[in-house]
């Protein structure tokens, strides 16, 4: 447990390091945050976007923190579905800057890879809040939806932080080249001027945050032990608790 709590807290770190740099960034060399139509407001987008990534992979990790293995599972189900809301919420709140500045400049909408991708896992995201509200908090769900849909949903979770960790880098390489390969910038993005530097540092802590969430999620001795397993047969436990 040591090492997971190594881990766990590097990863901590990595999130609330790669928050301080995009604020960092959108602050000293873009000018800071505005909800006009400007570039401005497209500031949010990148800002609501990383932030999302990093509350979204903090929400996965609940069930793996051993200090929550002798809460409810009712109560971690609902400390899971709340943080992932709070995600959702920036998500969509990051969609709104980058449409609204888009829609006030007459650039033209969900032209590039970058906003298919981010575009598909914010919509699939929602999708995948409502079914697993719907089949792991609704006391009404059958017991044989939730143990059927559990695989899935956690496959399709660990899918769509994948999807994000895409868009996020694809996105932050997209705003490198329009702004220092643009008309006003004085060095190009071949120079590596400090701005592509911090930037494609944001990247690189981004993915290692993506790689200490996964690997935490990989190991099976890190996993909440099912209290039925040392007395039922391994054919029956699927379908008994852990819902
Ligand atoms: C989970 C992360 C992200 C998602 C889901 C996402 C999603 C999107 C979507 C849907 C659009 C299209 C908006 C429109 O067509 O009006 C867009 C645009 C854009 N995003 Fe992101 N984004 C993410 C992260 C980022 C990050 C970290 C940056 C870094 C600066 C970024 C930079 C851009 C840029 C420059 C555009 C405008 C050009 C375009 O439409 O491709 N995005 N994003």
């Amino acid at each position: 447990m040591k090492i997971f709590y190594v881990v766990y807290s590097l990863s901590l770190l990595l999130g609330l390091i790669c928050v301080i740099i995009v604020i960092a960034w959108n602050t000293c060399y873009r000018g800071g945050f505005a909800w006009d139509g400007t570039a401005k407001m497209f500031n949010w987008h990148p800002l609501c976007m990383v932030s999302w990534f990093v509350l979204y992979g903090n929400a996965i990790l609940v069930y793996r923190l051993p200090f929550t293995w002798s809460s409810s599972k009712m109560i971690l189900k609902l400390v899971h579905a709340i943080l992932n809301l709070g995600a959702l919420t920036l998500a969509v709140i990051g969609l709104l800057a980058a449409f609204g500045f888009h829609n006030k400049m007459h650039i033209p909408n969900l032209y590039s890879i970058h906003s298919w991708v981010g575009f598909a896992v914010v919509i699939l995201f929602s999708l995948q809040w409502l079914l697993g509200f719907l089949s792991f908090l609704l006391p009404c769900a059958p017991l044989w939806l939730r143990a059927a849909y559990k695989d899935v949903h956690v496959f399709f979770g660990i899918f769509f932080l994948t999807m994000t960790i895409a868009a996020c880098l694809s996105g932050i390489n997209e705003k490198l080249i329009f702004v220092l390969n643009g008309a006003n910038s004085s060095v190009p993005y071949k120079e590596l001027p400090p701005e592509a530097y911090l930037a494609n540092v944001l990247g690189i802590l981004l993915l290692c945050f993506f790689l200490s969430v996964t690997w935490m999620l990989y190991k099976r001795e890190w996993k909440r032990p099912n209290p039925h397993t040392s007395v039922l047969s391994e054919a029956t436990e699927p379908l008994l608790s852990e819902h």
